[in-house]
């Protein structure tokens, strides 16, 4: 509700932007075609071409990225580089891993809701929470209680959706995702219930709310340059985002204090204390310096946003695509129905309780689709990385200290140079879907995931 009036003066804000900045736009384009233009990526228009193409972003960036394997968009800051050459991607993301991270950029345009935690920090903040994270959740304790309360919210939503099946009613998918996913993830994040899918807790449903408004409204921040003036003078979206994250902030530090004192009065039963955040709380008591409320704040709520959303839209496209690909979804259905040996008119949650790591690894075309909605629609389709000293990319172009690279999966997925002729459509048939019908094994990664998993080893974990 608040999302939109807060739009409409980012669109004025831009809209003023465009005016004030043709001309200093105008003459940075005439600079830098008239010098060393050849060793820079070509130009192929300005960032605030990307507000005109808000609606349709990355189609529009994939548009620029057919043309152009490697670009920029003229800013007038810095060079904004945009890729999809896999050999730059592996470049940034792994051959000069340490040259390139978060950077001051994203930190300022991020820091107000995600304070210092894993997506917004470069260096030893980064490394401590990817070691708190995979300490956490390698523990076979967390692991179990985890897979049990994603199993069980799975269970509650198909309940849910059959329940609207057998009444022929409409209803929204996307939205019951993300409120199962933020049951689930909170649960185990926090160790408590929110009950979004169920409506009935009233705080957490505005939580959940609030966590994300503010989410959509910080993203904002990237392509509307007047947004430290709208927040000084506390108006329209930033004025929006102050008071969303109130309501967040005032949630989870009732929910830390409680815990903590939950944790003191069950100090001898750790059966209690299978969340992460018990777990956090612990590693606390050793590190009281930097472990500060704050810092745990921030830790939770970027684990929170980490698990949420990401499962949730993979699950809607993942419908989505499987509805306009009927005997995919046939096939799916015969695997899962074979690993799983269930019978048909078996409960849902028996059947969710037989789900197991086992029989998951045995559903190779299951995996295989999966894969192949990730290629069409990743749960990340444009990331970026800060060059922190100037450097050659491979095939020659400058980066200069302070310019960023977006890399681009969504634009990536869809090139004809990468994927072939049929790029932009589910093959059904082609590539990992044919892999996976012959029983060989679906890929474990795509390139972008595999990267990402390869520049974390090389930080060290
Ligand atoms: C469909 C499910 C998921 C997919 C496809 C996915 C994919 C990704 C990708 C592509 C990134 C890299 C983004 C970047 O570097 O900016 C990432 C980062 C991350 N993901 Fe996931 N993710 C999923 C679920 C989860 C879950 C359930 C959790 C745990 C609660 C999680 C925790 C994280 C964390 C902590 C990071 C940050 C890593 C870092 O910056 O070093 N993800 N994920």
């Amino acid at each position: 509700m608040d999302f939109f009036p807060g739009f409409i003066s980012l669109a004025a804000a831009v809209l003023a932007g465009l005016l004030l900045l043709a001309t200093c736009t105008r003459a940075v384009l005439i600079r830098s075609s008239s010098s060393s233009s050849s060793r820079y990526p070509p130009v192929a228009g300005t960032v605030f071409h990307q507000a005109l193409n808000f609606r349709r972003l990355h189609d529009y960036h994939t548009q620029l990225s057919r043309k152009h394997k490697t670009f920029r968009l003229l800013s007038p800051l810095c060079h904004h580089i945009y890729t999809v050459d896999p050999t730059v991607v592996e470049h940034i993301l792994k051959g000069n891993f340490e040259n390139y991270g978060k950077g001051w950029y994203n930190y300022t345009n991020l820091k107000d809701l995600f304070g210092d935690g894993i997506f917004v920090v470069d260096g030893d903040k980064w490394r401590h929470q990817r070691k708190l994270a995979s300490f956490g959740f390698s523990t076979k304790a967390i692991k179990d209680f985890s897979g049990a309360v994603f199993r069980s919210n799975a269970a509650k939503l198909a309940h849910i959706i059959a329940s609207y099946a057998d009444s022929n009613e409409k209803f929204e998918i996307q939205g019951l995702f993300m409120k199962s996913t933020m049951d689930s993830i909170f649960r185990t994040a926090f160790g408590v219930e929110l009950n979004c899918l169920g409506g009935s807790d009233h705080a957490g449903s505005e939580f959940a709310k609030a966590f994300d408004a503010s989410g959509e409204i910080i993203t904002l921040r990237y392509i509307n340059v007047f947004w430290k003036i709208m927040r000084f003078l506390n108006i329209g979206s930033e004025a929006t985002l102050k008071k969303k994250i109130k309501v967040v902030d005032d949630f989870v530090y009732k929910l830390i204090h409680l815990r903590i004192q939950q944790i003191s009065s069950t100090a001898n039963d750790s059966t209690k204390n299978e969340d992460i955040l018990s777990r956090f709380l612990e590693e606390s008591k050793k590190d009281p310096q930097n472990m500060s409320l704050k810092y745990l704040r921030d830790i939770m709520l970027n684990l929170v946003l980490a698990g949420k959303d990401s499962t949730a839209s993979t699950l809607s496209w993942f419908f989505y695509l499987i509805c306009k690909n009927p005997s995919v979804q046939e096939k799916i259905y015969q695997e899962v129905m074979e690993v799983i040996e269930a019978s048909e008119d078996a409960a849902f949650d028996v059947f969710s309780r037989n789900i197991i790591d086992e029989s998951l690894n045995n559903m190779h075309y299951l995996h295989a689709a999966l894969s192949e909605t990730l290629r069409l629609y990743p749960v990340a389709p444009i990331d970026n990385k800060v060059c922190f000293s100037d450097d050659i990319l491979p095939g020659g172009y400058i980066v200069r200290k302070g310019d960023i690279v977006f890399y681009q999966p969504y634009a990536m997925g869809r090139m004809e140079c990468l994927w072939g002729e049929d790029a932009e459509i589910f093959r059904q048939r082609g590539g990992w879907m044919m892999m996976a019908s012959s029983s060989l094994k679906a890929p474990t990664s795509s390139q972008p995931f595999r990267l990402v998993r390869e520049s974390a080893e090389r930080g060290g974990l």
